[in-house]
């Protein structure tokens, strides 16, 4: 077992936006959410990487690493939860006035203390494996948005985290620029990362998923293999949301 999420409750003033989700994912995963916009998909992510404090529920890693959100956090406990995992975001949020290669340096230098020169070695060689090997002195506005979510890719790799965590990586995106972040993605679950991954690409979700949840209004409302979700749904709200989305695309 890698990740155990149990009983995750999170509210905005009164807005309850995630209410009692479960949640198990282990090592080497691909687990894909799926679900119509407000049901708390984004939330769920940043809850996972520590941008975001619960109001209840908890995580036990298999490290044996424990974080119970009835009690407020310690700085200690959110620093070693955000280290855990890496964010690729929809709108990749790359240092505007960094180099590609800056970009993917930046965390293992500020927040891991690593050298400039090994860092550096790092970044080139992510950046290559993202088919970035000539890119790399440009900045963030002389790539295509396809080219900038890759860096993010490569940064969020950077840090070598246990998890990686995917925010709608391709929602930003036009059509023709989506299929080369989605086969880096594909790349990546085929090197056995852990990935959790929110997205509206539902064939892409069926073919790189060990587990699809369907969320809807804060619950999981429905969860299991690709085949059970995607294919026959059980539930009246997921049949319907997948009907929705298919239609229109
Ligand atoms: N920082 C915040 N403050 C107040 N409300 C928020 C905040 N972040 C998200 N919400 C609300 O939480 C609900 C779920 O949002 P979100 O997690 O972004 O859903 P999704 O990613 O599924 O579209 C929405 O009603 C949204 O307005
Ligand atoms: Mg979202």
């Amino acid at each position: 077992m890698y990740l155990s999420v149990k009983g995750l409750a999170k509210s905005f003033g009164n807005n309850e936006v995630l209410k009692n989700i479960d949640l198990e994912v282990n090592k080497g995963e691909v687990v894909s959410i799926i679900g119509p916009s407000g049901s708390g998909k984004t939330t769920m992510l940043r809850c996972f990487n520590g941008l975001e404090q619960p109001d209840k529920g908890n995580f036990q890693f298999d490290d044996g690493f424990t974080v119970d959100f009835a009690n407020r956090l310690r700085k200690q406990e959110i620093l070693r939860l955000s280290r855990k995992s890496g964010m690729v975001f929809q709108s990749y949020n790359l240092f505007p006035h960094k180099t590609a290669l800056q970009n993917v340096m930046e965390g293992p230098i500020i927040v891991q203390k690593r050298s400039k020169s090994e860092a550096r070695s790092e970044a080139e060689e992510l950046l290559a494996k993202v088919g970035l090997k000539d890119k790399m002195g440009l900045y963030p506005h002389q790539l295509s948005g396809g080219q900038q979510q890759r860096v993010g890719i490569a940064r969020a790799l950077a840090l070598k985290p246990e998890l990686l965590l995917f925010d709608e990586p391709t929602s930003a995106l036009d059509p023709e620029l989506i299929g080369e972040v989605l086969k880096v993605m594909k790349e990546l679950a085929t090197e056995n990362w852990t990935m959790i991954i929110v997205t509206h690409e539902i064939q892409f979700a069926g073919e790189i998923s060990d587990k699809v949840l369907f969320m809807d209004g804060g619950y999981v409302v429905e969860q299991g293999t690709p085949q059970e979700v995607l294919k026959n749904p059980k539930e009246e709200r997921t049949k319907q949301f997948l009907q929705r989305i298919l239609n229109t695309t």
